[in-house]
């Protein structure tokens, strides 16, 4: 997965600050003990001199042997007697080594293996992260969030033919898409939202992905028109910038795919739908999916192995009421 120089640079730029801190704080903990046990200061110190003690035992001659001896010793002893200083007084052995979010590369995002340089996961996700906030910048995610979300938009009187209001299936719909985005992990459930037009469907999922981003997950909101016209115009040019936009929209932690059913469709466009959706389900990972249509207009378009394939195993969320645009 190609991304550009700008991510790339950003990403490096996170996973710098995560060491920064981590050797920041290993840093303040090393002065706080210091000060409280000044022993522990020349512990530390007489184990960073006895490596200069030994490059002068080799160049004086004599003994090397014997002592060298007697400096590994000496450092073994002061190294226990450090640690030990440090647990009786409550702190961990390990007290003064910076604590890296990520223990494979200590957050410098590459580590060693069979002496090949591999690129760590965590480096990876942070690209992922960088590149889904890059898109989203021009998404309106920040006025629709669950806080700015109201009920009293929906009536209290039951609905003729269902059992409950539109008030109190949507307080449930909103209850669970308030659980999804508190509860989110990569593997979560996918979810169908369906419905007339201005009922909270794209308000509802900006406010999953606003709560979901929060949690540092990477999440990609994409219209189904506006992708649909990307991949297109990606495929028939060949651009080298847009390379990797199929790959973030598999690749990402969850994928928000509003008016699907509103895209210009083409035999093209159904199949990239069809291989980025299907792609994710082989790999558990979410789709959120909007759309006007129903179950039957959606097998219409896009036919019936891709609804029963790629929606049979979602939550269906169906959204009622009278329009909110009209009402506000
Ligand atoms: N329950 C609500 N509380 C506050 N604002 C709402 C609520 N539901 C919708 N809105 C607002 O009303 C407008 C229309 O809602 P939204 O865009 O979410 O509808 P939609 O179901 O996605 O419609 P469409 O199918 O046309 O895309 C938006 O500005 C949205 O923020
Ligand atoms: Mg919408
Ligand atoms: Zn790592």
């Amino acid at each position: 997965m190609g991304f550009n120089s700008t991510i790339q640079k950003r990403a490096a730029d996170v996973l710098f600050q995560r060491r920064l801190l981590a050797e920041k704080r290993a840093d303040a903990v090393k002065r706080e003990v210091f000060e409280k046990y000044p022993r522990a200061r020349e512990l530390d110190r007489g184990i960073s001199d006895s490596g200069v003690a030994a490059a002068r035992a080799v160049l004086k001659g004599g003994d090397v042997v014997e002592e060298m001896k007697k400096l590994r010793d000496s450092n073994l002893s002061m190294q226990a007697e450090l640690k030990k200083l440090l647990t009786d007084n409550g702190y961990p052995a390990d007290a003064f080594e910076p604590h890296y979010q990520c223990k494979r590369c200590g957050d410098t995002g590459y580590y060693e293996e069979q002496g090949r340089t591999v690129v760590c996961t965590c480096l990876r996700q942070t690209l992922v992260q960088e590149a889904c906030a890059e898109l989203n910048r021009t998404a309106p995610l920040a006025l629709s969030t669950f806080e700015s979300f109201r009920l009293d938009y929906y009536d209290k009187q039951p609905d003729p033919g269902l059992r409950l209001s539109p008030y109190e299936l949507m307080d449930k719909i909103f209850k669970f898409c308030k659980g999804y985005a508190q509860s989110f992990t990569p593997t979560s459930e996918s979810i169908l939202m369906k419905g007339g037009t201005g009922l909270g469907k794209t308000h509802l999922s900006l406010a999953i992905a606003n709560e979901v981003i929060r949690r540092g997950y990477g999440v990609m909101y994409v219209s189904a028109p506006a992708i649909a016209q990307q991949l297109e115009k990606q495929y028939f040019s060949r651009s080298q910038t847009d390379e990797s936009l199929a790959d973030m929209l598999t690749d990402c932690d969850l994928l928000i795919i509003d008016d699907l059913g509103t895209e210009f469709r083409t035999q093209f466009t159904v199949s990239q739908f069809y291989n980025i959706f299907n792609a994710r389900m082989l790999r558990h990972k979410p789709v959120i999916i909007n759309t006007n249509l129903n179950l039957r207009e959606l097998e219409q378009a896009y036919s019936e192995r891709f609804v029963s394939r790629i929606i049979g195993g979602s939550t269906k969320l169906d959204f009622i009421g009278k329009d909110i645009r009209v009402r506000k």
